[in-house]
């Protein structure tokens, strides 16, 4: 697995203490209020579970799963749901979390979709954002990293569904996915 890593992007301290900083003022900035995390399966999951016990307030957890239509590489702008929230969100303050802001299709799709249900705030946290690839307009609260437009693969990203369990964030040479 390693041997197909082209070179480190961001290693496991310089996440580790990217997401206790973001665990520190989602902690502060929703003091009071009724948080509720909705993690978007699978590539969210290594930040999720980091991030959630850095945040010092109580808050409740939900997951959604999401897909685009069409193959991988190009995204159509339709976006599936193929698992939906198992709760209510009406009222309560959302927080999306998410792995990569990549062309920004498929948060724009889930923040329009989860406003539907009258949530009192919805704001995004993404470990990572690629804004050289950016289709559509996206504002997220919460950035870990800005990344260059590389192929990334580990702490959840993948490439045909392999690498999420690298603990670091890695560029994936060339010649395994051309
Ligand atoms: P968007 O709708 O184009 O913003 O797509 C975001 C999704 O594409 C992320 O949740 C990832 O699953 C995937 N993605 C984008 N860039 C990468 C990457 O560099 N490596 C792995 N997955 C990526
Ligand atoms: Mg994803």
């Amino acid at each position: 697995m390693k041997d197909d890593i082209k070179e480190i992007l961001l290693d496991e301290q310089q996440l580790r203490n990217k997401i206790k900083e973001i665990g520190k003022r989602i902690s502060s900035d929703y003091l009071g209020k009724d948080l509720m995390l909705i993690g978007v399966l699978k590539g969210s999951v290594p930040f999720m579970a980091d991030l959630m016990k850095e945040i010092e307030i109580p808050c409740t957890m939900d997951f959604m799963a999401v897909s685009s239509y069409g193959n991988s590489s190009k995204t159509s702008g339709v976006v599936r749901i193929l698992k939906d929230l198992d709760f209510e969100i009406e009222n309560k303050d959302i927080l999306i979390v998410e792995d990569i802001i990549d062309s920004g299709v498929t948060l724009r799709y889930l923040v329009d979709y989860l406003k539907g249900r009258n949530p009192n705030s919805i704001q995004i946290a993404s470990l990572l954002n690629k804004p050289d690839r950016r289709m559509v307009k996206i504002d997220a609260k919460y950035i870990g990293f800005q990344v260059p437009d590389h192929f990334l693969v580990g702490y959840g990203l993948d490439f045909a569904e392999k690498y999420r369990n690298l603990p670091y964030i890695g560029i994936l040479k060339e010649e395994i996915y051309k």
